[in-house]
Protein backbone atom coordinates (compact mmCIF):
# COMPACT_ATOMS: atom_id res chain seq x y z
CA UNK A 1 0.00 0.00 0.00
CA UNK A 2 1.22 3.34 -0.89
CA UNK A 3 2.43 5.58 1.85
CA UNK A 4 0.52 8.78 2.29
CA UNK A 5 1.84 12.19 3.67
CA UNK A 6 0.61 13.30 6.94
CA UNK A 7 -1.29 16.77 7.33
CA UNK A 8 -2.68 17.68 10.37
CA UNK A 9 -6.55 19.33 10.16
CA UNK A 10 -5.46 22.80 10.31
CA UNK A 11 -3.34 21.91 7.05
CA UNK A 12 -6.47 20.72 5.59
CA UNK A 13 -8.34 23.44 6.32
CA UNK A 14 -6.45 25.76 4.11
CA UNK A 15 -7.54 24.43 1.19
CA UNK A 16 -11.38 25.78 0.69
CA UNK A 17 -11.01 26.97 -2.81
CA UNK A 18 -9.91 26.01 -6.45
CA UNK A 19 -6.67 28.62 -6.04
CA UNK A 20 -5.86 26.75 -3.02
CA UNK A 21 -7.24 23.45 -3.83
CA UNK A 22 -10.24 22.03 -2.82
CA UNK A 23 -9.30 19.00 0.31
CA UNK A 24 -11.70 17.63 2.40
CA UNK A 25 -11.68 14.50 4.80
CA UNK A 26 -13.43 11.32 5.55
CA UNK A 27 -12.08 9.38 8.59
CA UNK A 28 -9.02 9.71 8.99
CA UNK A 29 -7.90 10.15 4.84
CA UNK A 30 -7.65 13.44 3.25
CA UNK A 31 -9.03 14.27 -0.32
CA UNK A 32 -8.14 16.58 -2.78
CA UNK A 33 -11.38 16.79 -4.70
CA UNK A 34 -10.60 20.27 -6.67
CA UNK A 35 -10.94 17.87 -10.04
CA UNK A 36 -14.32 16.64 -9.08
CA UNK A 37 -15.82 19.81 -7.99
CA UNK A 38 -17.24 20.81 -11.29
CA UNK A 39 -18.42 17.24 -11.55
CA UNK A 40 -20.16 16.97 -8.32
CA UNK A 41 -23.80 15.43 -9.17
CA UNK A 42 -24.94 17.88 -6.06
CA UNK A 43 -23.69 20.74 -7.77
CA UNK A 44 -20.44 22.76 -6.97
CA UNK A 45 -21.58 25.14 -4.37
CA UNK A 46 -22.18 22.07 -2.45
CA UNK A 47 -18.91 20.75 -2.35
CA UNK A 48 -17.55 23.61 -1.49
CA UNK A 49 -19.35 23.72 1.44
CA UNK A 50 -17.09 21.34 2.87
CA UNK A 51 -14.33 22.12 1.71
CA UNK A 52 -11.42 22.30 4.19
CA UNK A 53 -12.74 19.96 6.43
CA UNK A 54 -14.60 16.51 7.23
CA UNK A 55 -17.13 15.55 4.51
CA UNK A 56 -19.47 14.07 7.32
CA UNK A 57 -21.59 16.39 8.44
CA UNK A 58 -22.71 17.24 5.19
CA UNK A 59 -23.16 13.39 4.12
CA UNK A 60 -25.61 12.99 6.85
CA UNK A 61 -27.58 15.97 5.51
CA UNK A 62 -27.91 13.87 1.70
CA UNK A 63 -28.27 10.07 2.27
CA UNK A 64 -27.11 9.58 -1.35
CA UNK A 65 -23.80 9.38 -0.66
CA UNK A 66 -24.19 6.23 1.51
CA UNK A 67 -23.48 3.98 -1.12
CA UNK A 68 -20.50 2.16 -1.99
CA UNK A 69 -19.99 3.78 -5.32
CA UNK A 70 -19.40 6.63 -3.92
CA UNK A 71 -16.55 5.44 -1.43
CA UNK A 72 -15.10 4.25 -4.65
CA UNK A 73 -15.26 7.25 -6.40
CA UNK A 74 -13.74 9.62 -3.41
CA UNK A 75 -10.65 7.00 -3.16
CA UNK A 76 -9.32 8.22 -6.69
CA UNK A 77 -8.75 11.73 -4.68
CA UNK A 78 -6.48 10.68 -2.01
CA UNK A 79 -3.76 12.27 -1.13
CA UNK A 80 -2.95 12.08 2.68
CA UNK A 81 -3.12 10.79 6.01
CA UNK A 82 -4.91 12.70 9.05
CA UNK A 83 -1.38 13.31 11.33
CA UNK A 84 -2.54 11.33 14.60
CA UNK A 85 -1.76 14.29 17.05
CA UNK A 86 -2.57 18.04 16.43
CA UNK A 87 -0.04 20.35 16.13
CA UNK A 88 -0.18 22.26 19.45
CA UNK A 89 -2.26 25.34 18.78
CA UNK A 90 0.07 28.08 18.30
CA UNK A 91 -1.02 31.03 20.14
CA UNK A 92 -0.82 29.71 23.55
CA UNK A 93 2.38 30.51 24.16
CA UNK A 94 1.24 33.84 23.84
CA UNK A 95 -1.13 33.65 26.51
CA UNK A 96 -4.40 33.83 24.44
CA UNK A 97 -6.98 32.72 26.28
CA UNK A 98 -8.71 31.13 23.92
CA UNK A 99 -5.94 28.81 22.67
CA UNK A 100 -7.78 25.98 24.42
CA UNK A 101 -10.46 26.19 22.63
CA UNK A 102 -11.44 23.06 20.25
CA UNK A 103 -11.04 22.52 16.62
CA UNK A 104 -14.45 23.44 14.40
CA UNK A 105 -15.52 22.73 11.05
CA UNK A 106 -14.10 25.41 8.39
CA UNK A 107 -17.73 25.49 6.71
CA UNK A 108 -19.12 26.72 9.90
CA UNK A 109 -20.41 30.85 9.14
CA UNK A 110 -18.19 32.53 11.55
CA UNK A 111 -19.80 36.06 13.11
CA UNK A 112 -17.03 35.82 16.17
CA UNK A 113 -13.78 34.31 15.99
CA UNK A 114 -13.03 35.15 19.78
CA UNK A 115 -15.28 34.22 21.47
CA UNK A 116 -16.13 31.81 19.36
CA UNK A 117 -19.78 32.37 17.59
CA UNK A 118 -20.81 30.58 14.09
CA UNK A 119 -23.72 29.40 12.38
CA UNK A 120 -24.31 26.59 9.54
CA UNK A 121 -24.24 27.52 5.84
CA UNK A 122 -28.03 28.91 5.46
CA UNK A 123 -29.13 26.54 2.64
CA UNK A 124 -28.31 23.44 4.84
CA UNK A 125 -29.93 24.39 7.96
CA UNK A 126 -33.47 22.75 6.79
CA UNK A 127 -32.10 20.01 4.69
CA UNK A 128 -32.84 17.83 7.71
CA UNK A 129 -34.90 17.55 11.15
CA UNK A 130 -31.62 17.27 13.23
CA UNK A 131 -28.67 19.34 12.87
CA UNK A 132 -25.48 17.44 12.88
CA UNK A 133 -23.89 18.05 16.13
CA UNK A 134 -20.50 19.66 13.96
CA UNK A 135 -23.24 21.91 12.18
CA UNK A 136 -25.39 22.80 15.28
CA UNK A 137 -24.97 26.59 15.86
CA UNK A 138 -22.42 28.13 18.63
CA UNK A 139 -22.65 30.63 20.97
CA UNK A 140 -19.77 31.15 23.01
CA UNK A 141 -19.57 34.40 24.94
CA UNK A 142 -16.05 33.43 26.67
CA UNK A 143 -13.69 30.89 25.87
CA UNK A 144 -14.69 27.06 26.27
CA UNK A 145 -13.49 25.50 29.76
CA UNK A 146 -11.21 22.63 29.78
CA UNK A 147 -13.17 20.23 32.34
CA UNK A 148 -11.66 16.74 33.10
CA UNK A 149 -14.73 14.62 33.28
CA UNK A 150 -13.35 12.34 35.60
CA UNK A 151 -13.19 15.08 38.52
CA UNK A 152 -16.13 17.01 37.05
CA UNK A 153 -18.66 17.74 40.09
CA UNK A 154 -22.04 19.40 39.72
CA UNK A 155 -23.07 21.44 42.82
CA UNK A 156 -26.66 21.38 43.39
CA UNK A 157 -27.60 23.45 46.45
CA UNK A 158 -30.55 21.79 48.19
CA UNK A 159 -32.87 23.47 50.56
CA UNK A 160 -31.50 24.32 54.32
CA UNK A 161 -27.70 25.04 53.21
CA UNK A 162 -27.50 21.34 52.31
CA UNK A 163 -25.76 20.77 49.21
CA UNK A 164 -24.99 17.98 46.59
CA UNK A 165 -21.84 17.29 44.75
CA UNK A 166 -22.76 14.60 41.77
CA UNK A 167 -20.05 13.34 39.69
CA UNK A 168 -20.31 12.52 35.94
CA UNK A 169 -21.47 8.89 36.58
CA UNK A 170 -23.78 10.01 39.54
CA UNK A 171 -25.70 11.79 37.36
CA UNK A 172 -25.53 9.45 34.81
CA UNK A 173 -26.65 6.09 36.88
CA UNK A 174 -28.73 8.18 39.71
CA UNK A 175 -31.05 9.66 37.66
CA UNK A 176 -33.15 7.99 34.42
CA UNK A 177 -32.22 9.37 31.10
CA UNK A 178 -34.44 11.21 29.70
CA UNK A 179 -34.69 12.43 25.95
CA UNK A 180 -36.07 15.53 24.15
CA UNK A 181 -35.99 16.44 20.79
CA UNK A 182 -35.65 20.57 21.09
CA UNK A 183 -34.63 23.56 19.26
CA UNK A 184 -32.37 26.50 20.68
CA UNK A 185 -32.64 29.46 18.93
CA UNK A 186 -30.27 32.45 20.20
CA UNK A 187 -32.14 35.79 20.94
CA UNK A 188 -30.00 37.22 18.45
CA UNK A 189 -31.06 35.07 15.33
CA UNK A 190 -31.58 37.28 12.22
CA UNK A 191 -29.99 40.68 13.94
CA UNK A 192 -28.88 41.30 10.34
CA UNK A 193 -31.60 42.55 9.23
CA UNK A 194 -32.38 44.20 12.31
CA UNK A 195 -29.54 46.07 11.57
CA UNK A 196 -30.44 46.88 8.06
CA UNK A 197 -33.05 49.40 10.17
CA UNK A 198 -30.45 51.13 12.41
CA UNK A 199 -27.67 49.62 13.43
CA UNK A 200 -27.68 47.56 16.58
CA UNK A 201 -25.11 46.04 18.97
CA UNK A 202 -24.58 42.28 18.59
CA UNK A 203 -23.10 39.82 16.35
CA UNK A 204 -24.57 39.84 12.86
CA UNK A 205 -26.55 36.56 12.69
CA UNK A 206 -28.06 35.53 9.32
CA UNK A 207 -30.64 33.19 9.89
CA UNK A 208 -28.84 30.31 11.38
CA UNK A 209 -28.93 31.17 14.91
CA UNK A 210 -31.42 27.96 15.35
CA UNK A 211 -30.55 24.19 15.34
CA UNK A 212 -31.95 21.14 16.15
CA UNK A 213 -30.92 18.10 18.26
CA UNK A 214 -31.97 15.40 20.41
CA UNK A 215 -30.18 15.77 24.19
CA UNK A 216 -30.16 12.93 26.47
CA UNK A 217 -29.98 13.73 30.11
CA UNK A 218 -30.86 13.93 33.68
CA UNK A 219 -34.43 15.42 34.44
CA UNK A 220 -33.62 18.48 36.40
CA UNK A 221 -36.68 18.25 38.45
CA UNK A 222 -35.46 14.68 39.02
CA UNK A 223 -32.22 16.59 40.23
CA UNK A 224 -33.80 19.33 42.25
CA UNK A 225 -36.43 15.90 43.99
CA UNK A 226 -33.66 14.21 45.05
CA UNK A 227 -31.76 17.21 46.57
CA UNK A 228 -34.79 18.18 48.64
CA UNK A 229 -36.85 20.81 46.88
CA UNK A 230 -41.06 20.22 46.94
CA UNK A 231 -42.92 20.20 43.68
CA UNK A 232 -44.71 23.02 45.17
CA UNK A 233 -42.53 25.93 46.89
CA UNK A 234 -44.56 29.20 47.74
CA UNK A 235 -43.46 32.50 46.67
CA UNK A 236 -41.15 33.82 43.64
CA UNK A 237 -38.57 31.37 43.26
CA UNK A 238 -35.85 31.01 40.37
CA UNK A 239 -33.40 28.19 39.35
CA UNK A 240 -29.88 29.72 39.11
CA UNK A 241 -27.17 27.88 37.22
CA UNK A 242 -23.80 28.62 36.80
CA UNK A 243 -21.12 27.57 33.96
CA UNK A 244 -17.09 26.92 34.14
CA UNK A 245 -16.55 29.75 32.00
CA UNK A 246 -15.28 32.64 33.66
CA UNK A 247 -14.84 36.35 32.38
CA UNK A 248 -11.50 38.22 33.55
CA UNK A 249 -12.95 39.14 36.50
CA UNK A 250 -13.96 35.66 37.82
CA UNK A 251 -17.65 36.21 37.28
CA UNK A 252 -19.46 33.13 35.62
CA UNK A 253 -22.02 32.81 32.92
CA UNK A 254 -25.09 32.57 34.55
CA UNK A 255 -28.58 32.43 33.75
CA UNK A 256 -32.24 31.49 35.44
CA UNK A 257 -35.54 29.95 35.04
CA UNK A 258 -38.59 30.35 36.55
CA UNK A 259 -38.56 27.31 39.92
CA UNK A 260 -42.25 26.30 38.15
CA UNK A 261 -40.78 25.96 34.42
CA UNK A 262 -37.60 23.89 36.32
CA UNK A 263 -39.82 21.29 38.28
CA UNK A 264 -42.49 20.84 35.71
CA UNK A 265 -42.47 17.20 34.46
CA UNK A 266 -44.16 18.67 31.58
CA UNK A 267 -41.64 21.55 30.80
CA UNK A 268 -38.56 18.61 30.17
CA UNK A 269 -35.86 20.64 31.34
CA UNK A 270 -32.81 18.27 31.12
CA UNK A 271 -29.58 18.55 32.68
CA UNK A 272 -27.79 17.10 29.20
CA UNK A 273 -24.74 15.00 28.51
CA UNK A 274 -26.40 13.75 25.53
CA UNK A 275 -26.06 15.59 22.09
CA UNK A 276 -27.57 13.34 19.28
CA UNK A 277 -26.69 10.16 21.00
CA UNK A 278 -23.10 11.74 21.29
CA UNK A 279 -21.31 12.67 24.46
CA UNK A 280 -21.85 16.54 24.60
CA UNK A 281 -19.42 18.14 22.30
CA UNK A 282 -16.73 21.12 23.77
CA UNK A 283 -18.49 23.86 22.07
CA UNK A 284 -21.69 22.71 23.09
CA UNK A 285 -21.23 22.19 27.34
CA UNK A 286 -19.18 19.27 28.16
CA UNK A 287 -20.08 17.56 30.43
CA UNK A 288 -23.12 18.65 31.39
CA UNK A 289 -25.38 21.64 30.03
CA UNK A 290 -29.02 22.80 30.40
CA UNK A 291 -31.28 22.18 27.92
CA UNK A 292 -34.45 24.71 28.52
CA UNK A 293 -36.85 23.31 25.72
CA UNK A 294 -38.83 26.39 24.42
CA UNK A 295 -37.01 29.01 26.13
CA UNK A 296 -34.32 31.75 24.73
CA UNK A 297 -31.19 29.62 24.42
CA UNK A 298 -29.47 32.12 26.59
CA UNK A 299 -30.90 30.25 29.68
CA UNK A 300 -29.65 26.78 28.57
CA UNK A 301 -26.31 27.40 30.47
CA UNK A 302 -23.33 24.99 29.21
CA UNK A 303 -20.28 23.71 30.96
CA UNK A 304 -23.03 23.76 34.17
CA UNK A 305 -21.09 23.83 37.37
CA UNK A 306 -23.57 24.80 39.55
CA UNK A 307 -27.46 25.09 40.28
CA UNK A 308 -28.69 26.87 43.20
CA UNK A 309 -32.61 27.98 43.93
CA UNK A 310 -32.98 32.07 45.09
CA UNK A 311 -35.45 33.84 45.62
CA UNK A 312 -34.06 36.39 42.86
CA UNK A 313 -33.14 35.86 39.13
CA UNK A 314 -29.23 34.91 38.64
CA UNK A 315 -27.68 38.17 39.25
CA UNK A 316 -25.44 37.22 36.19
CA UNK A 317 -24.92 40.17 33.29
CA UNK A 318 -26.39 38.00 30.89
CA UNK A 319 -30.29 37.54 32.93
CA UNK A 320 -29.96 40.91 34.55
CA UNK A 321 -28.41 43.65 32.08
CA UNK A 322 -28.84 41.46 28.58
CA UNK A 323 -31.33 39.49 26.98
CA UNK A 324 -34.64 41.71 27.33
CA UNK A 325 -36.02 43.31 24.36
CA UNK A 326 -37.17 47.26 24.19
CA UNK A 327 -39.09 49.31 22.21
CA UNK A 328 -37.36 50.88 19.53
CA UNK A 329 -37.58 54.47 20.85
CA UNK A 330 -34.84 53.35 23.50
CA UNK A 331 -31.41 54.17 22.56
CA UNK A 332 -27.74 53.45 24.79
CA UNK A 333 -28.63 56.89 26.50
CA UNK A 334 -31.92 55.87 27.91
CA UNK A 335 -31.97 52.47 28.32
CA UNK A 336 -32.84 50.87 31.82
CA UNK A 337 -32.39 47.01 32.00
CA UNK A 338 -34.34 46.97 34.94
CA UNK A 339 -37.58 48.15 33.56
CA UNK A 340 -37.68 45.12 31.24
CA UNK A 341 -38.22 41.53 31.86
CA UNK A 342 -35.81 38.65 30.86
CA UNK A 343 -36.03 37.19 28.05
CA UNK A 344 -37.95 33.29 28.56
CA UNK A 345 -40.14 32.11 26.03
CA UNK A 346 -39.49 32.90 22.44
CA UNK A 347 -41.97 34.23 19.91
CA UNK A 348 -43.54 32.85 16.98
CA UNK A 349 -40.40 32.40 14.09
CA UNK A 350 -39.98 31.17 10.89
CA UNK A 351 -37.13 31.64 7.73
CA UNK A 352 -36.58 30.54 4.32
CA UNK A 353 -33.40 28.68 3.87
CA UNK A 354 -33.48 27.43 0.09
CA UNK A 355 -33.28 29.86 -2.37
CA UNK A 356 -30.96 32.15 -0.78
CA UNK A 357 -31.19 36.06 -1.89
CA UNK A 358 -30.00 36.95 -4.85
CA UNK A 359 -29.81 33.22 -6.21
CA UNK A 360 -31.00 32.99 -10.30
CA UNK A 361 -33.52 30.01 -10.15
CA UNK A 362 -34.44 27.87 -13.02
CA UNK A 363 -37.63 28.27 -14.71
CA UNK A 364 -40.63 25.82 -13.86
CA UNK A 365 -41.18 24.07 -10.96
CA UNK A 366 -39.75 26.26 -7.61
CA UNK A 367 -39.19 24.40 -4.32
CA UNK A 368 -38.90 26.94 -1.28
CA UNK A 369 -37.85 25.11 2.35
CA UNK A 370 -37.18 26.76 5.00
CA UNK A 371 -37.90 26.43 9.00
CA UNK A 372 -40.66 27.49 11.65
CA UNK A 373 -40.65 27.28 15.45
CA UNK A 374 -42.27 29.15 18.53
CA UNK A 375 -41.50 29.18 22.00
CA UNK A 376 -43.02 27.90 25.32
CA UNK A 377 -44.03 24.21 23.50
CA UNK A 378 -46.55 26.11 21.29
CA UNK A 379 -46.72 23.88 17.44
CA UNK A 380 -46.52 25.97 14.63
CA UNK A 381 -49.92 25.42 12.93
CA UNK A 382 -49.36 26.63 9.30
CA UNK A 383 -46.84 28.05 7.29
CA UNK A 384 -48.13 30.62 4.73
CA UNK A 385 -45.22 31.39 1.68
CA UNK A 386 -45.84 34.25 -0.62
CA UNK A 387 -43.56 34.70 -3.62
CA UNK A 388 -45.12 38.29 -4.95
CA UNK A 389 -43.93 40.02 -1.53
CA UNK A 390 -46.99 38.98 0.42
CA UNK A 391 -49.89 39.82 -1.98
CA UNK A 392 -51.10 36.39 -2.24
CA UNK A 393 -50.42 33.25 -0.30
CA UNK A 394 -49.92 29.46 -0.31
CA UNK A 395 -50.05 27.13 2.86
CA UNK A 396 -46.53 25.29 2.90
CA UNK A 397 -46.23 21.75 3.58
CA UNK A 398 -45.11 21.24 7.12
CA UNK A 399 -42.83 18.08 8.32
CA UNK A 400 -41.39 17.30 11.72
CA UNK A 401 -42.57 15.00 14.98
CA UNK A 402 -46.02 15.27 16.50
CA UNK A 403 -45.04 16.11 19.98
CA UNK A 404 -47.78 15.63 23.05
CA UNK A 405 -49.80 18.97 23.66
CA UNK A 406 -48.18 21.80 24.82
CA UNK A 407 -45.16 20.13 24.29
CA UNK A 408 -43.52 21.05 20.83
CA UNK A 409 -39.95 22.12 21.50
CA UNK A 410 -38.92 21.03 18.23
CA UNK A 411 -39.23 23.47 14.75
CA UNK A 412 -40.96 21.98 12.05
CA UNK A 413 -39.30 22.10 8.35
CA UNK A 414 -41.74 23.33 5.39
CA UNK A 415 -42.22 23.06 1.78
CA UNK A 416 -43.84 24.60 -1.43
CA UNK A 417 -43.62 24.12 -4.91
CA UNK A 418 -44.70 26.48 -7.04
CA UNK A 419 -44.37 27.09 -11.05
CA UNK A 420 -42.14 30.07 -11.88
CA UNK A 421 -41.60 32.05 -15.35
CA UNK A 422 -38.27 32.75 -16.67
CA UNK A 423 -37.51 36.73 -16.30
CA UNK A 424 -39.32 37.06 -12.96
CA UNK A 425 -38.13 38.71 -10.15
CA UNK A 426 -39.40 36.89 -7.07
CA UNK A 427 -40.29 38.36 -3.48
CA UNK A 428 -40.25 35.25 -1.40
CA UNK A 429 -41.93 35.75 1.95
CA UNK A 430 -42.43 33.53 4.84
CA UNK A 431 -44.54 33.63 8.17
CA UNK A 432 -45.86 31.07 10.78
CA UNK A 433 -48.62 30.60 13.14
CA UNK A 434 -48.34 28.68 16.48
CA UNK A 435 -51.44 27.22 18.47
CA UNK A 436 -52.17 30.58 20.00
CA UNK A 437 -52.69 32.32 16.69
CA UNK A 438 -49.41 34.31 17.57
CA UNK A 439 -48.38 35.76 14.12
CA UNK A 440 -45.17 37.45 12.90
CA UNK A 441 -44.96 40.63 12.47
CA UNK A 442 -44.86 41.59 8.80
CA UNK A 443 -41.78 44.41 8.93
CA UNK A 444 -38.83 44.54 11.15
CA UNK A 445 -38.75 48.43 11.95
CA UNK A 446 -41.52 48.37 14.34
CA UNK A 447 -39.99 45.64 16.59
CA UNK A 448 -36.43 46.99 16.28
CA UNK A 449 -34.51 47.12 19.74
CA UNK A 450 -31.22 48.57 20.61
CA UNK A 451 -29.45 45.27 20.89
CA UNK A 452 -30.90 43.36 17.89
CA UNK A 453 -32.97 40.35 19.98
CA UNK A 454 -36.37 39.04 18.85
CA UNK A 455 -35.72 39.79 15.21
CA UNK A 456 -38.98 37.32 13.82
CA UNK A 457 -40.65 39.61 11.26
CA UNK A 458 -41.81 38.01 7.67
CA UNK A 459 -38.59 36.55 6.36
CA UNK A 460 -37.95 38.43 2.76
CA UNK A 461 -35.66 36.63 -0.17
CA UNK A 462 -35.67 38.13 -3.45
CA UNK A 463 -34.63 36.21 -6.34
CA UNK A 464 -34.53 36.42 -9.84
CA UNK A 465 -36.02 33.47 -12.58
CA UNK A 466 -33.54 32.41 -14.98
CA UNK A 467 -34.58 33.12 -18.90
C1 LIG B 1 -24.93 13.63 -5.05
C2 LIG B 1 -20.26 12.58 -4.50
C3 LIG B 1 -19.81 16.21 -1.32
C4 LIG B 1 -24.53 17.15 -1.74
C5 LIG B 1 -23.71 13.03 -5.16
C6 LIG B 1 -23.42 11.87 -5.98
C7 LIG B 1 -22.11 11.60 -5.86
C8 LIG B 1 -21.57 12.54 -4.91
C9 LIG B 1 -21.34 10.47 -6.52
C10 LIG B 1 -24.42 11.12 -6.83
C11 LIG B 1 -24.92 9.95 -6.01
C12 LIG B 1 -25.94 9.11 -6.76
O1 LIG B 1 -26.94 9.66 -7.20
O2 LIG B 1 -25.71 7.89 -6.86
C13 LIG B 1 -19.74 13.49 -3.61
C14 LIG B 1 -18.35 13.55 -3.24
C15 LIG B 1 -18.22 14.59 -2.38
C16 LIG B 1 -19.54 15.16 -2.17
C17 LIG B 1 -17.27 12.61 -3.75
C18 LIG B 1 -17.00 15.13 -1.68
C19 LIG B 1 -15.81 15.04 -2.16
C20 LIG B 1 -21.06 16.75 -1.10
C21 LIG B 1 -21.37 17.77 -0.14
C22 LIG B 1 -22.71 18.02 -0.26
C23 LIG B 1 -23.23 17.18 -1.30
C24 LIG B 1 -20.37 18.43 0.80
C25 LIG B 1 -23.58 18.98 0.52
C26 LIG B 1 -23.18 19.99 1.22
C27 LIG B 1 -25.04 16.31 -2.70
C28 LIG B 1 -26.41 16.31 -3.15
C29 LIG B 1 -26.53 15.28 -4.09
C30 LIG B 1 -25.22 14.69 -4.21
C31 LIG B 1 -27.50 17.25 -2.65
C32 LIG B 1 -27.79 14.87 -4.80
C33 LIG B 1 -27.89 15.47 -6.15
C34 LIG B 1 -29.17 15.07 -6.85
O3 LIG B 1 -29.56 13.90 -6.72
O4 LIG B 1 -29.73 15.92 -7.51
N1 LIG B 1 -22.56 13.40 -4.52
N2 LIG B 1 -20.44 14.46 -2.95
N3 LIG B 1 -22.21 16.40 -1.78
N4 LIG B 1 -24.35 15.32 -3.39
FE1 LIG B 1 -22.39 14.91 -3.15
N1 LIG C 1 -23.58 28.83 28.65
C1 LIG C 1 -22.37 29.22 29.02
N2 LIG C 1 -21.81 28.66 30.10
N3 LIG C 1 -21.69 30.19 28.33
C2 LIG C 1 -22.24 30.79 27.23
O1 LIG C 1 -21.61 31.64 26.60
N4 LIG C 1 -24.21 30.97 25.76
C3 LIG C 1 -25.68 30.89 25.81
C4 LIG C 1 -26.13 29.48 26.11
N5 LIG C 1 -25.40 28.92 27.22
C5 LIG C 1 -23.55 30.40 26.82
C6 LIG C 1 -24.18 29.37 27.57
C7 LIG C 1 -26.36 31.34 24.62
S1 LIG C 1 -26.61 33.01 24.45
C8 LIG C 1 -26.93 30.46 23.73
S2 LIG C 1 -27.86 31.01 22.43
C9 LIG C 1 -26.73 29.02 23.86
O2 LIG C 1 -25.90 28.69 24.96
C10 LIG C 1 -26.10 28.47 22.60
O3 LIG C 1 -25.88 27.09 22.71
P1 LIG C 1 -24.98 26.37 21.62
O4 LIG C 1 -23.67 27.08 21.52
O5 LIG C 1 -24.87 24.96 22.04
O6 LIG C 1 -25.74 26.49 20.31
Amino acid sequence: APRYPRYTREEVGRHRSPQDRVWVTHGTEVFDVTDFVELHPGGADKILLAAGGALEPFWALYAVHSQPHVLELLREYKVGELSPEEAPPAAAAAGDPFAGDPPRHPGLRVNSQKPFNAEPPAELLAERFLTPNELFFTRNHLPVPAVDPGSYRLRVEGPGGRALSLSLPELRSRFPKHEVTATLQCAGNRRAEMSQVRPVKGLPWDIGAISTARWGGARLRDVLLHAGFEEEREGEWHVCFEGLDADAGGAPYGASIPYGRAVSPAADVLLAYEMNGEELPRDHGFPVRVVVPGVVGARSVKWLRRVAVSPAESPSHWQQNDYKGFSPCVDWDTVDYKTAPAIQELPVQSAITHPRPGAAVPAGELTVKGYAWSGGGRPVVRVDVSLDGGRTWRVARLSGERPPPGRAWAWVLWELQAPVAAGAELEIVCKAVDGSYNVQPDSVAPIWNLRGVLSNAWHRVRVSVRD
